[in-house]
């Protein structure tokens, strides 16, 4: 077992929020598969840009307007860094939501047809599941679900007879379950989809935030993912797709920016990615996640995925030898991220959510905007702790003590 050299308790002081108290304890913040709390680097960065370069960017030729746009494009670079792509294959949305529905507006209806087949699976989130849905009601696309394990493991013979049979036109997959922590074997489903001229989309709202994502080695045709699961701030998402791709889809929204000349009836559009971008951006935001990005950077991605294995493994073995607990998804933490979703007996998650906020501790509880998956594991819905590098083992063992607490308020 590789051990974490991320130091937790070191990384928590750049972090305000832990300065708070929650109903007099010390905040234990385990809804990070939702939303991560910000360093201080990130929101100094953001009050930086609106005290210092605040102006529209790509447009006027003064001062300020040429360094707030040299902040927004070096973002940009930096986020294609991040993940080994070109800049120009970043197009900034608000979130991986506004993401897939871009791909599913621009790309999809270009591209895909009636009776065309869109493979997707019972892990998704409905953000990759909706935009399907009302493309299929739209154009008459199909889509077909891949199942999963007990463990909660792909059916990846069904995936595999899905492409091979070329009843899919497109693949498109959560790379890391935001539910079960399960990790998909993505390189290897994206080498046989390309065998197959398959196009894969892969959804790294859970992925890029927690492990070394290389789009070079993925080779995958879409990337989308959340800034704000990533330290950085709400109302900034992405889009990675090759140049070649962006070139030939068709805008998503019209309007300023977007444009190169627009005519009485026609309009030339703009180079790839500000084709994407109509509008005023989230400029100060943008500029707020690359700081982000250099928060990450500095730790080291390898060390954030040693970290979270650690936890997981930690946690993990703490819980399951309680009684009257479910947990789902994959035992071992190699083959997840630090997600875990369980059951206590018939506790209501929101009863054991509202005994965790008693002790300071932030979990979440529901359907975590996974219902099919939910209507799989036959739950209406769980509890639901997730990790990130300002978690510690004392964290986990709040966590774990205040479970056998909720044990002993229910009497089980
Ligand atoms: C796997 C996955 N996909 C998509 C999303 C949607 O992200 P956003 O709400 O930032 O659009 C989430 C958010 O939890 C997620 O976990």
């Amino acid at each position: 077992m590789q051990r974490s050299i991320v130091n937790s308790y070191e990384l928590r002081n750049d972090f305000p929020i832990f300065k708070k108290k929650i109903n007099g304890k010390e905040l234990v913040y385990l809804d990070n598969a939702s939303t991560t709390q910000k360093p201080y680097t990130v929101i100094k960065s953001i009050t930086d840009f609106y005290s210092n370069y605040n102006s529209n960017i790509h447009r006027a030729v003064y001062q300020l307007a040429e360094e707030a746009t040299t902040l927004y494009e070096q973002s940009r670079e930096k986020i294609a860094n991040f993940i080994n792509v070109r800049p120009e294959e970043i197009v900034f949305t608000r979130n991986t939501t506004e993401s897939i529905n871009l791909i599913a507006h621009s790309w999809a209806r270009t591209n895909l047809k009636k009776d065309d087949g869109i493979a997707i699976s019972e892990l998704e989130h409905h953000s990759n599941i909706v935009p399907w849905q009302i493309l299929s009601q739209e154009i008459g696309t199909r889509l077909e679900y891949v199942g999963i394990d007990e463990n909660g493991f792909l059916d990846l013979e069904h995936l595999i007879e899905l492409i091979s049979s070329k009843k899919v036109k497109l693949v498109s997959l959560s790379h890391m379950s935001n539910v079960l922590g399960t990790i998909v074997p993505i390189e290897r489903i994206i080498k046989i989809a390309h065998e197959n001229d398959i196009p894969v989309l892969v959804d790294g709202a859970q992925s890029v935030p927690h492990m070394p994502v290389n789009v070079k080695n993925m080779d995958c045709d879409f990337l989308v993912f959340s800034a704000h699961k990533m330290l950085g701030p709400t109302g900034v998402g992405v889009l990675y797709a090759k140049k070649e791709v962006l070139e030939k889809m068709r805008p998503f929204m019209g309007g300023g920016d977007m444009i190169k000349e627009v005519f009485k009836f026609h309009t030339n559009y703009n180079e790839v990615p500000y084709k994407f971008e109509a509008g005023t951006p989230n400029i100060a935001d943008v500029v707020g996640f690359g700081a982000a990005i250099d928060y990450l950077k500095k730790i080291g991605m390898e060390n954030i995925r040693k970290h979270e294995i650690d936890l997981t493994e930690y946690a993990l073995e703490s819980i399951l030898s309680l009684n009257h607990l479910t947990v789902y998804g994959p035992r071992d933490p190699n083959y997840r991220g630090g997600v875990i979703s369980f059951n206590i007996a018939d506790i209501h998650p929101h009863d054991l959510a509202t005994i965790m906020n008693d002790h300071g501790i932030a979990i979440r509880s529901g359907h975590h905007c996974a219902q099919v998956l939910m209507q799989r594991l036959d739950v209406p819905a769980t509890s639901r702790a997730s990790f990130y590098i300002y978690n510690t083992k004392e964290e986990i063992d709040k966590f774990v003590n205040t479970i056998k607490e909720a044990g002993r308020i229910f009497k089980i």
